[in-house]
């Protein structure tokens, strides 16, 4: 169990108001010995996306998603190179990327991947020792330990490979007052909320997926294992998530205190073109499939991102008057009909249940979405809800001739 008063919040959940219960409910966080790990993570630092039109896509996420423009880096304070606009919603930061140089590394990133997250960034209080291990455990260092510094402070960033061309930055910002990093601006959302819109629609980033290749799955996981020290969480394999059609596999992983949570997918043998398939396919390679947001009232926030825009993936009347599903979830804290009327799926374990809903894909590409996520008590991932989920994205991927 969970020993409450040992649970240190990071200065972003701080920052966000948020207690120590709220991220238990939340996320999953548990109390874990982190001067017995190899690769201490105290959280998420950032997640880094690169886009074809930063722009615009900051401004996406501040008028339909609610968050909030906190700094910014671009020709006007030095970087000739690209914009990047960094978004807060609770202790989440999103970083927004995009070329203005035509000569820029992110072109051709953006030219191969699509819209897509670059870097997952984890915040580390000790990025020598983590680059080490990284090192002697066999991960690829994409950048040693160095300090940065400007006005705010110090800040301590090191780089590993992890999946396709994503990377992990391991920051350390003890030292840092700076609204980001050095080179950036603080800068503030020009964006006004509607009235009576939630002041956060999400609070926390519970987990995000990466999509591997076919039989590179268990290769993966053991990186987690092996370079990072993370653990495994529930194990899903095979006919557990298939259809008729499309099939894949699915083991997670986590760091410490669960704070990091990431499922590893790779397609598996059907009938058809797996969901797996077509996003290996349109983002060229591994990378990060969904992210999985955290909400204290998922019927609100969903109501709110509607309102905004944001098109979620429908799910079947006929998942919800399943007799074996009702009687599986038993009683959750909103009428299902409320659950029906949204679109929102239910799960449940023997810790508790999480209610979850998918998006469409955000960008050109049929490849990465978002998930919003409320927990209560359950850990899982959503597991009983895989074969409703796939079937209504395989009549997406079906709409696009994809299947
Ligand atoms: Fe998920």
């Amino acid at each position: 169990m969970t020993t409450m008063e040992n649970l240190e919040l990071t200065v972003e959940e701080r920052a966000a108001n948020l207690t120590p219960e709220e991220l238990v409910q939340l996320v999953g966080l548990v109390d874990y010995d982190a001067d017995a790990d190899p690769f201490p993570v105290t959280g998420w630092d950032a997640i880094v996306f690169v886009v074809g039109n930063a722009t615009q896509t900051a401004h996406y996420y501040q008028s339909a998603w609610g968050m909030e423009l906190v700094a910014y880096s671009g020709p006007e304070n030095g970087n000739r190179d690209h914009k990047s606009f960094v978004l807060k919603s609770g202790s989440i930061r999103f970083v927004i990327n995009g070329a203005v140089d035509p000569d820029s590394e992110l072109v051709e990133h953006h030219r191969k991947h699509g819209d897509g997250v670059s870097d997952i960034a984890l915040e580390v209080p000790d990025v020598d020792k983590c680059i080490e291990q990284a090192r002697r455990a066999g991960a690829t260092v994409l950048r040693e330990p160095q300090d940065v510094t400007d006005e705010h402070g110090t800040v301590r960033i090191g780089a590993i490979a992890t999946y396709g061309d994503t990377r992990h930055t391991l920051v350390d910002r003890s030292r840092y007052t700076g609204p980001y990093l050095p080179g950036y601006v603080a800068a503030q959302s020009k964006w006004v909320k509607r009235d009576g819109e939630p002041k956060r629609l999400f609070q926390a980033l519970d987990h995000i997926v990466g999509n591997v290749e076919l039989g590179r799955m268990d290769e993966w996981v053991t990186f987690y294992n092996k370079v990072m020290g993370f653990v495994n969480m529930a194990e899903f394999i095979g006919d557990d998530i298939a259809t008729d059609y499309s099939a894949l596999m699915s083991k997670v992983v986590a760091n410490g205190n669960h704070r990091v949570k990431f499922p590893l997918n790779e397609p598996a043998v059907a009938k058809k073109k797996s969901q797996i398939d077509e996003y290996l396919e349109f983002y060229r390679g591994a990378g990060a499939q969904h992210l999985a947001v955290a909400t204290g009232d998922i019927i609100a926030s969903v109501d709110a991102l509607r309102a905004n825009g944001v098109q979620f993936l429908s799910t079947p009347d006929s998942y919800y008057q399943d007799p074996e599903l009702r009687a599986r979830i038993g009683k959750v804290r909103v009428p299902i009909e409320e659950l029906q009327r949204r679109g929102i799926l239910v799960d449940r374990d023997e810790d508790g249940y999480l209610l979850q809903i998918f998006t469409a894909p955000l960008g050109d590409r049929p490849t990465v979405f978002f998930e919003l996520i409320e927990r209560h008590g359950s850990l899982g991932f959503g597991k009983g809800n895989f074969k409703a989920l796939f079937e209504a994205i395989e009549r997406e991927q079906d709409r696009r001739g994809n299947l």
